[in-house]
């Protein structure tokens, strides 16, 4: 089954029927000419299935295990009447043993099937990437940089509790300590005008005409995968959610692989890859890709 990956680009239950002890599972969804496979089940099981050094890039936004308070609260700012902090079951609490078990379980077929020199980019809550970060470092994983990202229009602390928080944290990581990184430098530094580009990214957040509570915004993405890809290298997502990776992968001629566990999600996902919410849109381009525009066929 995973031979065909390098004819298709994806894991695609076609001729074979079983890859090692596995059987063949068939992705939810899959584009071949936008490149694009996502998979409905458990990130958990599923990574098990891809082979070895096989996937340029990773981006994962993991379940958040940090929403304690399970309130309603109610909002008089001229926003919605209430604010649901229990809405997203997979962001429940749940205790430090079940989250350092859960991060390590696939953060280690990420490194497993990354190549060498290629880069994961987590992020994740104030609460959850403290974890990620020591489940990192403990299976090898080098970190490069904490990334943050500065939403300038976040919502306020609606109970005034404590500060407006209005970053994230997003932990960039090599595989391992070998070798050279795959890092798009001159890319990153051409796109913030010549200069060095920093460990903040600062940007609007946009509303978006669908229903996810946690989607990433699409230029977080576009950075990601312009520093640590190139054109038609395989991305992978193992927390899809409303499908942000897969949207701004095949935006930028990048092959991808999303898993999902919540179906209803992976149909938002499937629409948002056929264009249903508006095609991608990029918002930043070197002069080279001003003039030139990427036609190169993956
Ligand atoms: C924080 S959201 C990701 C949001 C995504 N970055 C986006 O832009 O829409 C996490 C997603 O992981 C999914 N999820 C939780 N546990 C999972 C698992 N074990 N395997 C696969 N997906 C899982 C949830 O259903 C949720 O949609």
């Amino acid at each position: 089954m995973i031979e065909q990956f390098e004819t298709t680009g994806f894991i695609c239950a076609e001729e074979k029927t079983s890859y090692g002890k596995y059987e063949a599972i068939k992705p939810y969804f899959y584009d071949d000419k936008r490149k694009i496979a996502l998979y409905n089940g458990d990130a958990l099981n599923l990574l098990k299935r891809v082979p070895d050094k096989y996937i340029d890039l990773i981006f994962a936004d993991p379940p958040y295990f940090g929403n304690q308070s399970g309130l309603v609260i109610k909002r008089n700012d001229g926003h919605a009447d209430s604010f649901d902090t229990q809405k997203a079951q997979w962001a429940y609490s749940k205790s430090l043993n079940y989250q350092f078990e859960f991060h390590y379980s696939w953060l280690k077929e990420a490194q497993r099937i990354l190549k060498e020199g290629a880069t994961i980019w987590v992020t994740g809550t104030y609460h959850s990437i403290g974890v990620i970060n020591v489940v990192l470092q403990d299976l090898g994983f080098k970190i490069l940089n904490d990334i943050i990202l500065h939403k300038r229009n976040a919502p306020p602390n609606f109970k005034g509790s404590c500060f407006r928080a209005v970053t994230e944290t997003m932990l960039w990581a090599k595989k391992n300590t070998k070798g050279r990184t795959k890092f798009n430098y001159k890319v990153m530094k051409e796109l913030n005008g010549g200069i060095q580009m920093k460990n903040i990214w600062e940007y609007w957040a946009e509303k978006n005409p669908f229903r996810h509570p946690a989607t990433k915004q699409t230029i977080v993405l576009e950075y990601v995968i312009l520093a640590g890809s190139n054109e038609c290298d395989l991305i992978l997502d193992p927390f899809a959610g409303s499908g942000t990776t897969g949207y701004v992968a095949q935006g930028l001629n990048r092959k991808c692989i999303m898993i999902e566990i919540d179906s209803n999600y992976c149909q938002l996902i499937k629409d948002r890859i056929e264009g249903k919410y508006g095609e991608f849109r990029r918002k930043t381009k070197t002069k080279r890709e001003v003039q030139k525009p990427a036609s190169q066929v993956c």
